[in-house]
């Protein structure tokens, strides 16, 4: 496994809408625990293949709960419902925050790293970052989606 670096913001990959992934392989395994691992140092929540150069539709979830790291491979938000408002960041913005609304409950179809279809869902933070990721495969960063960004002093220190 290897560290992958971070795209930041003012990037114009981050705007780019990704490629679906065809090939099941060895590469995509190799990205998938690269990603892990970048995320985990970055102690983020989630990480989108486009945040470390690759515009294919992978991203991973990791809440810190029993689900560990959530692989997602051409992921598709399949029902929401409900709503939540709070604040929200990215691994490609750092210390930025802002207000994002976002669905309560998710389910997202996606493919696993052998390419088998799976549902999961998500409520809550989770919801949350399946959202977020989804749009990275998009080109959406949150920002765009932001009620309001929150001034350095409302920001809690970590
Ligand atoms: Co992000």
């Amino acid at each position: 496994m290897a560290l992958r670096d971070i795209v930041k913001e003012g990037d114009k990959i981050l705007t780019k809408s990704c490629r679906p992934v065809e090939k099941f392989d060895e590469k995509l395994a190799t990205l998938l625990d690269d990603m892990a691992e970048t995320l985990k140092v970055a102690e983020g929540v989630g990480l989108a293949a486009p945040q470390v150069g690759i515009l294919r539709r992978v991203c991973i979830v990791d809440v810190g709960d029993e689900s560990g790291v959530i692989e997602l491979i051409n992921p598709v938000i399949t029902e929401q419902s409900g709503k939540q408002s709070g604040a929200e960041g990215c691994l490609s913005f750092p210390n930025q925050y802002g207000v994002v609304e976002r669905p309560m409950f998710v389910t997202v179809k996606a493919q696993d790293r052998n390419g088998s279809e799976f549902t999961v869902k998500g409520e809550g933070l989770k919801a949350r970052a399946f959202c977020h990721e989804i749009d990275h495969l998009n080109g959406v960063v949150f920002k765009e989606r932001c009620e309001r960004m929150l001034s350095p002093d409302e920001i809690e220190p970590a």
